[in-house]
């Protein structure tokens, strides 16, 4: 018989603090409280994420989330076992919030800690809701990254394509700026874009067909910034629903373009992170592949749930003493083919 784990998840790495308690049993793996506090609605006032005030909106919200998360869960912090962190990537003072409360918990309890890649976490979050075999195509597009990456397991992740610039999230935010839609603008966008003409305008999808797998998205973002000064008055539902088909279009390809290169046209492709939410995008890929899984839309965002997920289905990850654990803001983009966590 499977030995019970409770573990505690911490998310901290942009502007939700998350925190997750789960079980795993013999049963399988239970969530027994996920709590999350945004603060898109402080951060808006300044017109986006400021790094250092998301900093610090973690450092208010940690300590009450745990405490009311074990509450919830009807636990003890002694009835927990292992902590899991997110440690890469995101704004290092974010994470430095995280992880200093896992290395307090742990401190006072002599807990393990799993330090979680949450860009892995994002797509793993797929196994809470389905049954998915390895390896799988994974699409990852988020407000910080955009990636394509072979699965083979939670930790065996190899890099095949990604974005030169911006990430797709990026390029729904800062359009929504440009419209004055507030921060974050993707579900917004998506929103306005359901009542809209989708070929009404034509914004341009970068091809790069001379570099597979690559993406971009700051051409895009500049085209947008160019039509509203030529066009102030025009419709935004056809706006934005034009702007998201350029996005979508551009994904779709480059999955489809890394699937013929390397020959996965048979492998499962899952969609996870913020952009998955996307309803332009799961329409599109849910008509495109034969075998599609979207990441459930409640495990999209940033969240503690996926983190402490990821750390189950990754034992050998854990650490037993969390002063070796460091922090990584800058995993975006991918010098090597092959990414794996060390
Ligand atoms: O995964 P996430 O929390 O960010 C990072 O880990 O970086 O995703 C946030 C991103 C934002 O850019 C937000 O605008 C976008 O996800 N997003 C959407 C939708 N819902 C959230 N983008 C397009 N359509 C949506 N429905």
């Amino acid at each position: 018989m499977s030995q019970e784990i409770v573990i505690l998840g911490l998310e901290t790495s942009c502007d939700d603090t998350s925190v997750a308690i789960l079980k795993k049993s013999g049963a399988g793996i239970e969530i027994l409280s996920h709590l999350s506090l945004n603060s898109e609605k402080v951060l808006a006032l300044w017109g986006g994420v400021v790094p250092e005030i998301a900093a610090r909106e973690h450092v208010k919200a940690i300590a009450p989330l745990v405490e009311l998360a074990l509450k919830e869960a009807k636990l003890n912090l002694k009835d927990v076992q292992q902590i899991a962190v997110t440690t890469s990537p995101g704004l290092i003072g974010a994470l430095l919030t995280g992880l200093h409360a896992a290395k307090t918990l742990s401190w006072m309890h002599e807990l393990p800690i799993t330090p979680v890649p949450h860009l892995w976490a994002h797509l793993e979050a797929v196994h809470l809701t389905y049954k998915v075999e390895y390896p799988y195509l994974g699409l990852l597009v988020s407000g910080g990254n955009t990636l394509i990456v072979k699965v083979d397991g939670p930790n065996l992740i190899e890099v095949l394509g990604q974005t030169l610039d911006d990430a797709a999230g990026e390029a729904f935010d800062k359009a929504g700026k440009m419209m004055g839609l507030g921060y974050p603008a993707g579900r917004q966008i998506d929103e306005l874009a359901q009542t809209g003409d989708e070929n009404k305008y034509s914004f341009p999808v970068s091809y790069l067909r001379d570099r597979p797998g690559k993406m971009s998205f700051s051409g895009l973002k500049t085209s947008m910034r160019v039509f509203l000064e030529k066009k102030p008055e025009a419709p935004l539902n056809d706006v934005c629903a034009s702007y998201q088909k350029a996005i979508v279009t551009t994904l779709l390809e480059k999955v489809q373009e890394v699937r013929k290169l390397h020959q996965l046209g048979e492998l499962p492709i899952v969609v996870g992170g913020g952009v998955a939410c996307n309803s332009g995008l799961r329409k599109s890929f849910q008509k495109k592949f034969p075998e599609v899984y979207f990441v459930e839309p409640k495990f999209c965002s940033d969240n503690a749930a996926m983190i402490a997920h990821w750390a189950l289905r990754s034992p050998e990850s854990k650490v037993s003493f969390p002063e070796c654990l460091s922090l990584d803001a800058k995993s975006r983009l991918f010098d090597k083919p092959s990414a794996r966590i060390p």
